[in-house]
């Protein structure tokens, strides 16, 4: 349940410097009102992974979700695989969003079987990974640095793992993206953001979003070495794909 003070309003006042958006503590206290006003399909994505996990998950390692944030994902799937022999990492270099995580965590007895850690998901010894969660991160990471995570997590994976992968999108042509661009500003005026939200917030993303076309995520996931792969959730410039090693 959202209250007033949980409720995204951080770009509604004229703003006269828009500086470049970050995971500042004021962006994780209304992230999950922010998450679900702002991504298409937010909640079935979510419903997705946990499925997935559900499906796939085989009790043998570690589910990790990078750049949890506030740890929906991680939720979600304590919330559906109850057991004592699941194990759940949760990373993000953002430490509200840690601080958020663990809270939202806590009500599980989950203890010994779930970790929260704050760091940079770039430079870190995933060991014992069963499945990988990277769900709408990788568009903040930066071009040349994508392939490399992607090529850690594809190693760190036994064979049979799964990486859930969400991203925001662009794409193929400058006519589709014009047209899935207004098309979605038309979904964020329906989720009750005024036309000064929409515009400050795309200015704060500018050069720190850096998202691909679908053919650059599948082929960015062929060249990390995934051969199986298939997209599980579209809607609008939003994908979420499914990737088995
Ligand atoms: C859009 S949010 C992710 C949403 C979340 N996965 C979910 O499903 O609700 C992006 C998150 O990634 C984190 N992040 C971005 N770059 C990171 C990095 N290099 N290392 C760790 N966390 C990172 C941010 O702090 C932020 O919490």
């Amino acid at each position: 349940m959202n209250t007033e003070r949980d409720t995204d309003k951080i770009y509604e006042q004229p703003q006269s410097k828009i500086t470049p958006f970050s995971f500042t503590d004021e962006v994780a206290s209304v992230f999950d009102d922010m998450a679900r006003r702002s991504i298409p399909c937010y909640a079935q994505v979510q419903d997705a992974i946990a499925s997935v996990a559900g499906k796939c998950y085989k009790y043998n390692g570690v589910i990790y979700d990078l750049g949890c944030s506030t740890g929906t994902s991680l939720y979600n799937i304590a919330r559906r695989l109850q057991s004592n022999k699941l194990k759940l990492t949760g990373i993000d270099d953002a430490p509200a969003m840690v601080k958020q995580c663990r809270q939202k965590l806590g009500q599980f007895n989950l203890k010994g079987q779930i970790e929260i850690l704050q760091g940079d998901i770039s430079n870190f010894n995933y060991t014992h990974a069963e499945m990988f969660i990277l769900n709408y991160v990788l568009q903040f990471i930066s071009p040349d640095k994508k392939p490399v995570l992607l090529d850690t997590l594809y190693r760190a994976l036994p064979k049979g793992g799964v990486l859930f992968l969400s991203d925001k999108t662009i794409q193929e042509t400058e006519q589709l993206n014009t047209l899935f661009t207004d098309v979605y500003y038309e979904f964020k005026v329906n989720q009750g953001y005024s036309e000064l939200e929409i515009s400050q917030k795309r200015e704060a993303l500018e050069n720190v979003l850096t998202p691909c076309t679908d053919k650059e995520l599948m082929g960015l996931l062929k060249n990390a070495g995934f051969s199986s792969m298939e997209i599980i959730v579209k809607h609008l410039n939003f994908t979420s794909i499914v990737a088995v090693k």
